[in-house]
């Protein structure tokens, strides 16, 4: 695909499709419960698609009107808790979707029968030891190929419960182990050290009428407090989930592309109506903010028990952190777990900012649908940026004139987005090669991009 540079946004965008992350909670959950949910504003994303198409192959029962999905609770209504999902003929086939295998992992490993789970080859290149582990503590019994997908994943209930520190920063992992805890005989508690990630799973269960305790304590290390926080959270095996209908909010992490090239374009004028400001996922506000970018949100709400609002954008003439310092901005630490996915267009940012930005602490980029960090700093350099790579991040130097080039999504939508925004604000043409798999995450993105660029 040829890309233009643009000379800037203007416009409204009246809605945006709903979140991915939320929308993939909102189908499991609601398969789970007694009764009907209309869930509406359903993601379009082929990734909500393959949750959905999994749970049909478990006997879940979905009927799709454009965006509104109405899913069929497998919980007979006043039988209690007598989930049953039926065992599946085929494998499931989880496409790119790291939160649909994930996920529907933890639901699985508590049923009384066997499923296969796998993906495309990168689903499959994607490490599964991470739920693997906590979902054997329980007791299930999980094949694999050296810890990647296909997974064959043999349940067992009721399960036994646990309590889990988790190794890594994933929403993934502990949505995870709370689906299992569902099915679990007693109290099961996740533990997350430094940093709390996207709560969507927690705040959807809670919509749904399960009791969630969270928890959050400072940590002690040998000198006494050391300044991180930890967050546990827990919940008791065996709830009744009740269907409720859910609207889901315009989706933040897409919200990001148009935000970015807004706030790169000087003279852009921007608002997106009605997106997620769930504060583990808004830190990409603050982060814009941070670099200098004009960005803020009015007509706050809740919705569905999630934040939600408008946000305005308008580019300006040169980004300058309001706080000006020595050295680049860096994003680190506790700041990377709530802008995981947002952090390839904030390295495309970076290169408009002066002094440049730093990202550390960063390393599950690699993991991802491509290893972002290596497909960030590979396109960033064949636009002329500066670029040093390391090993959990990357910095970029500012601000340098990008130039048009040949560029490759690498079959990862985010790195798709995130280079086409690059390649409106760079001199000259731009070739993205593979843009096609935006429709992963945001079909609509090139169509929506255009009804606001002013060339
Ligand atoms: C997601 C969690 C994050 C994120 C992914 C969606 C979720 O992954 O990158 O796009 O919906 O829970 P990890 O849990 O692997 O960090």
């Amino acid at each position: 695909m040829k890309i233009q540079p643009a000379r800037r946004l203007r416009g409204r965008v009246p809605g945006l499709p709903g979140d991915k992350s939320i929308t993939h909670r909102a189908a499991i959950i609601s398969a789970l419960a007694a009764g009907q949910t209309r869930i509406s504003n359903f993601s379009t994303s082929e990734d909500c698609a393959s949750t959905l198409r999994c749970l049909q192959q478990l006997g879940v029962h979905s009927e799709r009107t454009g965006n509104s999905v109405l899913v069929t609770g497998v919980a007979a209504k006043d039988a209690g808790q007598s989930l049953s999902f039926r065992a599946a003929h085929e494998a499931l086939d989880c496409g790119n979707s790291g939160s649909t295998i994930r996920m529907l992992s933890g639901v699985l490993a508590g049923q009384p029968f066997t499923t296969t789970l796998t993906g495309d080859d990168s689903l499959r290149s994607r490490p599964m030891k991470r739920i693997i582990a906590p979902l054997e503590m329980m007791g299930a019994r999980i094949a694999s190929e050296d810890g990647r997908a296909p997974l064959r994943i043999e349940g067992r209930h009721p399960l036994a419960p646990i309590r889990y520190e988790m190794p890594v920063a994933s929403a993934q992992v502990k949505s995870c182990v709370l689906l299992a805890g569902l099915r679990a005989e007693g109290r099961t508690e996740v533990i997350e050290r430094g940093a709390m990630t996207r709560d969507h799973t927690e705040r959807m269960l809670r919509w749904f009428g399960v009791n969630v305790e969270t928890r959050d304590e400072e940590n002690i290390s040998g000198n006494g407090r050391d300044g991180t926080e930890s967050f546990a959270v827990s919940l008791e095996g065996g709830a009744r989930l009740t269907a409720r209908d859910i609207n889901v909010p315009g989706d933040i992490s897409s919200s990001a592309f148009l935000l970015a090239a807004a706030s790169m374009l000087p003279g852009s004028r921007l608002e997106i109506a009605g997106v997620g400001l769930n504060s583990t996922r808004a830190e990409l506000l603050k982060a814009l903010n941070a670099l200098g970018a004009e960005v803020r949100t009015v007509n706050t709400r809740e919705d569905s028990n999630e934040p939600v609002g408008d946000i305005e954008a308008r580019g300006v003439v040169r980004l300058v952190p309001p706080m000006r310092r020595e050295e680049a901005i860096t994003l680190r630490g506790s700041f990377i777990a709530g802008l995981i996915d947002e952090l390839p267009v904030l390295a495309v940012l970076g290169t408009q900012v002066e002094g440049g930005l730093v990202i550390r602490d960063a390393k599950e980029l690699r993991v991802k649908e491509s290893d972002r960090i290596s497909t960030t700093v590979e396109n960033l350099r064949a636009m002329g940026a500066e670029v040093e790579e390391y090993d959990d991040g990357l910095a970029v130097g500012g601000p340098v004139r990008l130039r048009g080039a040949h560029l490759r999504a690498h079959g990862d939508h985010r790195i798709a987005m995130a280079f086409t925004v690059a390649a409106l604000a760079a001199e000259g043409e731009s070739y993205l090669e593979g843009a096609e798999c935006v429709g992963v995450s945001f079909p609509e993105f090139f169509q929506l991009l255009d009804s606001v660029t002013e060339r």
